[in-house]
């Protein structure tokens, strides 16, 4: 007759081999419920030890319960190793496959939403032009009937390039505007004129949530014959509803401008704005091109009218994205640009 320890070996060895045979996970939850669980013939091994002659139930409960540890840790350290190549790839990797596109960055915000105001005046027939931001005083002011002693130079507190004045006739500055690349633009080409050049614009500051010494415009030129303030209240309607959805509202505030006559500053309202608590922001400013202003790029005020504007770029990628702090766009933190 087959003693019980030997019974009992029996059955180790064939849990062992159908534990080591798992394949997967499944198939050793499997093993285990048939060869350590409560219908086991394991537990009905367990079972008999009371059966058994008093002075073998000792040796035969060690023998048993041994048995069922061993196993027990065997079924452990399977269940580890089978879970760890369940986490793995099915198949090893062909690093030399072309690999899956990275995600290598977005555009910036501002270059975003300043495409698409160029997208939207391609439309109506502007083409980009640029200028220097190092300019000179000349084409940031005077040309644009803004002489030294004009009170409006104060509203543009001016950083001064110091090595460079002494040796130019012409003091340099860092631009406080994009209006004057306006100049540029007439002093080379002759009307009709149709640009928009945008542009980082540089100015004595304080840091805030609005404001910051350096910031974006875009500027638009229009020089033809019969040009009017209606064309240009039509044009930055249309030009914002494309870019802010259709409910935008405009209004015009008169306002002074050296280089414009009349000039106006252009607010805007939303309903982004408005749950950010408030009913109108000032965008930009324009207005119709001084006579002044054509006169000393030779274009005659007689013939040539003609309109213009300095748009804030910040403001308006403000609103669109419900952004309620300037700072944010310069501080390259990838939580904020991984936005976009
Ligand atoms: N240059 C002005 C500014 O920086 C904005 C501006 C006003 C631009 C009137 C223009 C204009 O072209 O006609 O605030």
């Amino acid at each position: 007759m087959v003693s019980f320890s030997e019974q009992v070996e029996s059955l180790r060895k064939a849990a062992e081999e159908a534990l080591k045979g798992a394949s997967d996970l499944a198939a050793l939850e499997q093993a285990r419920v048939t060869w350590l669980g409560g219908n086991s013939q394991f537990n009905a091994l367990l079972r008999q030890l009371g059966t058994l002659p008093k002075e073998e139930r000792p040796i035969a409960g060690k023998v048993v319960n041994q048995a069922k540890s061993a196993l027990t840790e065997l079924l452990e350290s399977r269940k580890d190793d089978l879970e760890r190549k369940a986490a793995l790839p099915k198949e090893l990797s062909d690093f030399t496959l072309p690999g899956r596109r990275m995600r290598f960055g977005s555009i910036h915000p501002l270059t975003q939403v300043t495409n698409d105001i160029i997208r939207i005046f391609r439309k109506l027939g502007f083409v980009v032009a640029n200028g220097p931001e190092i300019e000179d005083e000349y084409h940031c002011f005077d040309a644009l009937n803004t002489p030294a002693d004009h009170p409006a130079r104060d509203s543009q507190d001016t950083f001064f390039i110091a090595d460079l004045t002494e040796t130019k006739a012409k003091k340099q500055l860092l631009r406080t505007h994009t209006s004057s690349v306006q100049i540029r633009v007439m002093e080379k080409q002759e009307p009709p004129v149709r640009i928009i050049v945008p542009g980082r614009v540089y100015r004595r500051d304080t840091v805030d949530a609005t404001h910051n010494p350096t910031f974006h415009q875009i500027e638009g030129l229009y020089v033809d014959k019969g040009v009017t303030v209606g064309d240009l209240k039509g044009t930055v309607e249309f030009v914002l509803k494309e870019l802010l959805g259709n409910e935008v509202k405009i209004r015009f505030r008169p306002h002074y401008f050296s280089y414009t006559e009349p000039s106006y500053e252009i607010d805007f309202s939303t309903s982004m704005l408005r749950k950010m608590g408030k009913e109108w922001l000032e965008i930009a400013g324009c207005g119709m091109v001084h006579p002044g202003v054509f006169e000393k790029m030779g274009y005659d005020p007689e013939i040539w009218t003609g309109w213009a504007f300095g748009f804030g770029i910040e403001r308006i990628a403000m609103m669109r994205y419900g952004i309620n702090d300037i700072r944010l766009f310069y501080e390259n933190d990838l939580r904020f640009l991984n936005q976009f």
